[in-house]
């Protein structure tokens, strides 16, 4: 298979292993600059990079959107949205204080450029625009691309990109493009919009997004399996009973009814952040870890995945209804802005899957994501095999509970192993008790949007933590008879749950009938 064309990716081991990793000099130029994304996530990465002296000198951030601002008012609107998160400490961006020095380290290298994403003189202009950069701000001649934009201007930026001759590899210079979800809206639509990129680009110039994977636990999965002599040869069928995957939100939809409405929890969801961590809890270890290598063996999981033949009997879909989240009452999904009052959109999945693979042979994955439920609480849980009984009869042990292996993602992220020990006394009793390894009682962790190494990744070239065009076709193919199947019946099999409770009934019943159950919200 082939490795990383481009002579300046290297591995994620090794760049972190070095003291001084500060990244190219760049022109890093985001399409959306006055949207959501630039202002939630995109700007305080940046500025943790900054602090975190990942930045060259010659960096560059170039805003580019339709709104008609100067410079002055791009960088005032981006300060004060800063200052509203360390004020409010409720965004994704978490911090005391604003370093100032930092901030103006990186309001200092910014410009705008202000124009309509499908005028091709927005491209003449920005190509201009950076060739002065290019010359007098010592980005070398670099330039990453950032697609902070409704997805329908995807293929649109990246056309213009190509004939306006922005992205072509010359001289040494590199041109990258991130594109952030949705990445299609099914199988056939993600196939077109990966074959309309690639006909400006080549496929180590792009990539494809998933926040899930700028996770450090996320990551993690990757260092507790192939970092560790003890767990890998537990990882199999042999050991293993099943595997539940939860990411459960204690958000409703919020503002995002027109999305939503088009999108729900399946496509939002699955083929995306919850194939990650499917992805990385299954795959075969890699011979490296250069991004093919990774790619290929996350590719091989998901394509691995049986085609779902019975939706009604593996797949359960929900929607909530009015309840108590948190402490607070809130609305139906039907009675949200911009939902049709009897829309039939899911707000909640189940899935009872199984990997065709030697490995995971007859060992069902179930995964399960959902708004407005009890607890936030993403997790990866491993159920390994009951112990045999026999030594245990004629002592007062009744019944033995299972191991598990948890990786917490967020929050709390870390790793617990559950197992049984005696408890004191002259009996044979057993209790269940838990190793717990906590990130933070081990790490300093510095404040993080998740997006930081992400956006550093791009810069050096490491495409480890982005989506291939397999991968997502891929991930769309497995989901798609699902998809195929709750459009053909609306509404059919479709379960309300209480806001702020475990999900609908029916998600319970995918484990009851193999004498399983969830693992509470608890
Ligand atoms: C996004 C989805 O991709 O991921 C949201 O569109 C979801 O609906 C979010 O809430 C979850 O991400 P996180 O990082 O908050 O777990």
């Amino acid at each position: 298979m082939a490795t990383s064309p481009n002579p300046s990716a290297r591995s994620k081991a090794v760049a972190k292993a070095e003291t001084v990793a500060v990244a190219p000099p760049c022109a890093m130029v985001i399409f959306g600059a006055g949207g959501d994304l630039t202002k939630r996530l995109v700007a305080p990465a940046l500025y943790n990079l900054v602090t975190a002296r990942r930045l060259p000198d010659g960096f560059r951030l170039v805003g580019v959107d339709h709104g008609n601002r100067t410079v002055d008012e791009w960088r005032k609107n981006l300060t004060d949205m800063m200052n509203e998160f360390v004020a409010k400490r409720d965004g994704e961006f978490q911090a005391d204080r604003l370093d100032q020095a930092a901030w103006k380290w990186l309001t200092d290298r910014m410009t705008y450029v202000q124009g309509d994403f499908t005028d091709p003189r927005t491209y003449s202009g920005l190509k201009e625009h950076l060739a002065g950069l290019d010359k007098t701000a010592g980005t070398a001649g670099n330039h990453l691309f950032y697609l902070a934009v409704a997805d329908r201007f995807f293929s649109v930026v990246v056309a213009a990109l190509g004939t306006a001759g922005m992205v072509s590899e010359e001289g040494g210079h590199w041109r990258r493009v991130v594109i952030e979800k949705p990445f299609g809206h099914d199988l056939p639509s993600a196939r077109a919009l990966n074959a309309a990129i690639l006909k400006s680009l080549q496929e180590h110039q792009i990539y494809r997004m998933d926040h899930f994977l700028g996770k450090e636990t996320v990551q993690n999965i990757m260092a507790l399996r192939f970092a560790n002599g003890l767990f890998e040869p537990l990882w199999n069928r042999q050991h293993i009973d099943h595997v539940q995957i939860s990411a459960t939100e204690t958000v409703g939809v919020e503002r995002r009814g027109k999305f939503y409405e088009v999108t729900g929890a399946l496509r939002d969801m699955v083929p995306n952040h919850l194939f990650q961590l499917l992805a990385l809890t299954a795959m075969e270890p890699p011979i490296s870890f250069d991004a093919e290598a990774v790619r290929d063996k996350k590719a091989e999981v998901i394509q691995a995945i049986r085609p779902v033949k019975q939706p009604m009997r593996d797949a359960v879909r929900g929607q909530y209804d009015a309840g108590t989240v948190l402490g607070k009452p809130v609305n139906p999904y039907r009675r949200e802005p911009d939902v049709a009052p009897d829309s039939n959109v899911e707000t909640y999945v189940a899935w009872k899957l199984q990997i065709d693979n030697w490995r995971w042979a007859g060992v069902p994955f179930y995964l399960r994501t959902g708004k407005y439920l009890r607890r936030r609480w993403t997790e990866v849980a491993i159920r390994f095999h009951q112990a045999p009984y026999t030594l245990f009869r004629g002592t007062h042990v009744e019944r033995m509970n299972p191991n598990w292996m948890i990786l917490r993602i967020q929050p709390d992220e870390g790793i617990a192993l559950q197992f049984a020990a005696k408890r004191p006394g002259p009996t044979m009793t057993l209790g269940n008790v838990s190793m717990d390894f906590a990130y933070k009682s081990y790490f300093a962790t510095a404040p993080s949007t998740g997006y930081e190494t992400l956006i550093y990744d791009c810069m050096i070239g490491d495409a480890t933590l982005f989506q291939r065009a397999d991968n997502i076709e891929a991930g769309w193919r497995a989901v798609q008879p699902i998809l195929d199947f709750w459009a053909g019946n609306p509404g059919k099999g479709l379960a309300t749950y209480a806001a702020g409770g475990d999900g609908p009934a029916a998600a319970d019943e995918l484990l009851t009938r193999a004498g399983r159950a969830w693992r509470p919200l608890e």
